[in-house]
């Protein structure tokens, strides 16, 4: 699997919505990761379909919608309508998470199942024959900015022994949350194969474009299953 970078709307100027699409589109960016939040879940309200929308409009990149939603079942009809490509719940908000999965897969879409950092991997042992992506959230959801959590080093490394194990090939494991220039190359090394970047990319001092061409190359030479070559 190639490592795919998924730059997070959340940090983009929203007033310029699609000039920032279209920047790290035509920077390479193969997915654009739209934070959908609802202030029961995480305590911040950010975008719905409407937004997805308009930026599925702007590009034709994977759009990686990432509900931090309570009740997700209601929603995924709405966001598989506007455009999304992938979908991914929250297991600690999708109470019936089996069910969830086969909604998300029943429409076309794929499905992902995230994890926050207190959470144990176990969380997903049931439901790995149902999923396309395991999400290892690397900060509490809710924010841009935050401070990157070490251990999520180490977590994406067994997520990505846990999905080997039964599923070789077939799951994309994403991380989520501080992933810069300095942190991307471990997490590459660990097994990542979709690497969130808000502020990284959209606070880029040159601009989001340079914002995803830094990343790339922090991780030039990092492939994975072969690790650094
Ligand atoms: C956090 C969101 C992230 C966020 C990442 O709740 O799920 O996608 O935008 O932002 P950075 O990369 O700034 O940590
Ligand atoms: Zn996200």
């Amino acid at each position: 699997m190639s490592i795919r970078i998924a730059p997070s709307l959340l940090s983009c100027r929203f007033a310029e919505l699609g000039s920032e699409v279209r920047a790290v589109d035509e920077a390479g960016a193969e997915w654009i990761h739209v934070d959908v939040m609802d202030g029961h879940f995480v305590p911040n309200i950010t975008i719905g379909p409407l937004i997805t929308d308009a930026v599925r409009g702007v590009t034709e990149r994977t759009l990686d919608v990432h509900l931090m939603i309570d009740n997700p079942d209601r929603y995924i009809g709405d966001f598989a309508r506007a455009g999304a490509d992938v979908i991914t719940v929250h297991a600690e908000a999708a109470v019936h998470l089996h069910r969830t999965l086969g909604l998300i897969r029943g429409l076309g879409k794929r499905a992902g199942v995230a994890l926050n950092p207190a959470t144990p991997l176990a969380a997903v042992d049931e439901v790995l024959d149902e999923i396309d992506l395991l999400l290892v959230m690397s900060v509490n959801p809710g924010f841009g900015g935050q401070a990157f959590i070490p251990r999520a080093v180490d977590r994406v490394a067994r997520a990505r022994a846990m999905v080997e194990a039964r599923r070789p090939g077939q799951v994309e494991v994403e991380v989520d949350g501080g992933v810069s220039v300095k942190t991307a190359p471990a997490l590459a090394r660990a097994g990542a194969t979709v690497l969130v970047a808000g502020s990284a990319v959209f606070g880029h001092s040159a601009g989001p474009g340079a914002g995803v061409e830094a990343i790339r190359a922090s991780i030039a030479g990092i492939s994975w299953p072969d690790g650094e070559g």
